[in-house]
């Protein structure tokens, strides 16, 4: 099949990309030149983990190219993916559909015959019903249908999620478009991935859903973690104890610094919108996104208490700057918050990140920027574990001790053991575990 991918993001890069190796000719358009110039010059503008490798093979054997001209990529296609971005609008938390729209009215222009126009981007129930009206009233002349497919993919390990999904989700009304798009996933059905076919507001809605859903399940154990501080217990062993029950499910129960990334903290925020809207607020969503945010300007009160109550004239050594391992993607990073705080507190931020540093550069200031974690670490009177890299898993401790002006590590990600810290002479704390 013939696939135009309008906007190169994570999501329309990635999918783009493994459509292309399903076998499908496919091309991936943006307007923005420059990051096409560097796609075609074989550059990657993400980091994600066996990209590279995916786009050359199929640029190399003609199933993958590269276009600003959005015209003619719809002209060559069947089906057209709207993958741009909709970001949080300011002030409101909705989505930001402004750029759906563009594209969509953009693609009504080029078309000159049917085509299947297909959202991916994350967009609030009801856009699938209002890119049909855009259609229709841009070319009344043609005939369009539109569907709805929600991508799952996390970023560090999107390869792995688009080629082996749970399940793809499918929104459409009409025969012709389920069966093209039941065609264009046909490698995923012959490897019996469920594909569950809806109606367009329910694809919509189950995006959000998921994404809520697990936000709420990491916030709620958060909390949970924030109690056995108070108790004596061990948040991993409730984890564990609770996960281990198949209706609550063991994944996304990490008790961390709060959820951040380009999903969850704006998704969260658009359906909670969504939902006051339409005169059905969702209480718990509204209060997991509280719950978090707090959480998050809360982090650096951690790594004070640890510093002895004050910050004034110290050094902080900070390890991991981006949302999550295995990305240099710095949206919504617990790091955000928490290395301002650690300044406004008097302290010297020495900070490293294996992926994350030139875009940590342009987003916070005063930050002395190390070579590696040991030269973060070197003269700090407190460490602080921040992104979860497996560099950091398998750090030299006696070399970070050596480092370091004082032993003090917050581990905000549970990485290392409450007793073995303690026994290599670390004053040691971290979250929801007694020191
Ligand atoms: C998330 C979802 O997991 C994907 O299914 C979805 O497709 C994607 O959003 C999206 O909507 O595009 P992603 O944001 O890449 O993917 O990252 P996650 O691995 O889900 O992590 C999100 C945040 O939750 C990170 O800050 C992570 O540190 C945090 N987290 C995750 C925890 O604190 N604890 C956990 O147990 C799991």
């Amino acid at each position: 099949m013939r696939v135009a991918m309008i906007g190169t993001g994570y999501v329309g890069l990635v999918s783009g990309t493994c459509f292309s190796e399903f076998g499908h000719s496919v091309v991936c358009v943006d307007n923005d030149r420059s990051k096409i110039e560097r796609l075609l010059g074989g550059e990657i503008p993400i980091y994600e983990p066996g990209l590279d490798d995916l786009v050359a093979r199929n640029v190399r054997s003609g199933h993958l190219g590269f276009t600003t001209d959005l015209a003619q990529a719809v002209r060559d296609a069947e089906v057209v993916f709207i993958a741009v971005g909709t970001p949080s609008r300011r002030g409101d938390g909705h989505a930001d559909l402004s750029y759906v729209f563009e594209a969509v009215r953009q693609v009504a222009m080029a078309a000159d015959g049917y085509r299947l126009v297909v959202t991916k981007s994350t967009v609030p129930v009801g856009t699938g019903a209002k890119v049909k009206a855009l259609l229709a009233e841009t070319r009344p002349d043609l005939p369009f249908d539109v569907a709805s497919n929600p991508e799952f993919l996390r970023e560090g390990s999107a390869i792995e999620d688009f080629m082996r999904p749970d399940r793809v989700v499918v929104g459409t009304e009409t025969a012709r478009a389920r069966e093209l798009m039941t065609e264009l996933y046909r490698p995923l059905f012959l490897a019996e991935t469920p594909i569950v076919h809806t109606t367009i507001e329910s694809a919509e809605l189950i995006k959000y859903a998921a994404n809520a859903f697990l936000a709420t399940k990491i916030t709620f154990i958060n909390e949970v973690a924030d109690l056995c501080e108070k108790v004596g217990a061990n948040v991993q062993d409730i984890a564990r104890g609770i996960g281990l029950d198949g209706r609550i499910g063991r994944k996304f129960l990490h008790a961390g610094p709060g959820f951040g990334g380009s999903c969850f903290p704006k998704d969260t925020r658009a359906l909670v919108s969504s939902a006051q809207e339409y005169n059905a607020p969702l209480s718990l969503v509204e209060q997991v996104v509280a719950s978090n945010e707090a959480r998050k300007r809360r982090m650096a009160d951690r790594v004070i208490a640890a510093a002895g109550g004050s910050l004034a004239g110290k050094t902080v050594g900070v390890l991991g700057l981006t949302f999550k391992p295995n990305t240099d993607d710095m949206r919504e990073a617990p790091s955000l918050d928490i290395v301002p705080a650690l300044i406004r507190a008097g302290a010297t931020v020495r900070a490293y990140d294996p992926e994350g540093m030139a875009e940590a550069r342009r987003l916070l200031d005063r930050v002395v920027w190390a070579e590696d974690a040991y030269d973060a670490v070197t003269g700090a009177d407190v460490a602080v574990l921040v992104t979860e890299w497996n560099q950091f898993r398998a750090l030299d401790l006696d070399r970070v001790k050596a480092a370091m002006k004082a032993p003090v590590m917050v581990d905000l990600r549970n990485v290392y053991k409450p007793e073995e810290m303690a026994a290599r002479g670390f004053a040691y704390s971290s979250i929801g575990r007694p020191a």
